[in-house]
């Protein structure tokens, strides 16, 4: 018996999200593991190479910044992720609110045959002493699409690594809807 696997050749990982939500922060601190106290508006893109990765995959991350970017370009970015992690800072409201209203209906429109994978990013968290998770699952009932989501601190470090592994597994073993509405008769 011959199983065919379908080997992924590499990840690329967009960060989308707000102005100030900490796009740019998140994957600088990745990088270096210290956060970056001046940060451009955009990082370069980086290729981690598959022997780094914890699912030995070359993965490539891309920045999003408004500031330097057209919609015409941001689009393109968006058709070419493999996984999209929509980044919003655990202490503004208004990020939040716009990961229903704005970026995962983007990332719909560009991505009209297949879902791409999606993970929640809430940023900031040493800034707060509370959680946003109840308060975004509404959205993952929504969008079936969101694998999952996590809180994090591009300053203290706090689930860095865990975010950029979620955003590879999301890709490499992605979770079965339990559940779809459309297939059942
Ligand atoms: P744009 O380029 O405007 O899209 O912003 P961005 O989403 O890339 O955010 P950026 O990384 O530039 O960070 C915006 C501000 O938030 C900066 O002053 C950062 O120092 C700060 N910041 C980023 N991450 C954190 C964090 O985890 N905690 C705290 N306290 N501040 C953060």
């Amino acid at each position: 018996m011959v199983v065919k696997m379908q080997m992924k050749r590499n990840v690329r990982i967009l960060l989308v999200g707000d102005r100030s939500v900490g796009k740019t922060s998140l994957i600088l601190s990745l990088v270096s593991e210290e956060f970056p106290e001046n940060v451009p508006s955009k990082a370069e893109e980086i290729t981690i190479p598959a022997d780094v990765t914890p699912e030995q995959v070359p993965t490539n991350i891309v920045d999003f910044s408004a500031a330097e970017q057209s919609d015409e370009n941001l689009n393109e970015q968006i058709k070419k992720a493999n996984v999209i992690c929509v980044v919003y800072a655990v202490d503004d409201d208004d990020s939040i609110d716009r990961i229903s209203s704005h970026w995962l209906p983007l990332i719909r429109l560009n991505h009209p045959d297949k879902p791409c994978p999606v993970v929640l990013v809430g940023n900031k968290i040493d800034l707060v002493d509370y959680s946003t998770i109840d308060g975004v699952f509404p959205i993952m009932d929504e969008f079936s699409e969101i694998e999952t989501c996590i809180e994090c601190s591009a300053k203290t470090l706090k689930n860095i690594s865990e975010m950029f592994y979620y955003a590879q597994k999301a890709v490499l073993h992605p979770t079965p809807p339990i559940y779809s509405v459309e297939k059942a008769d």
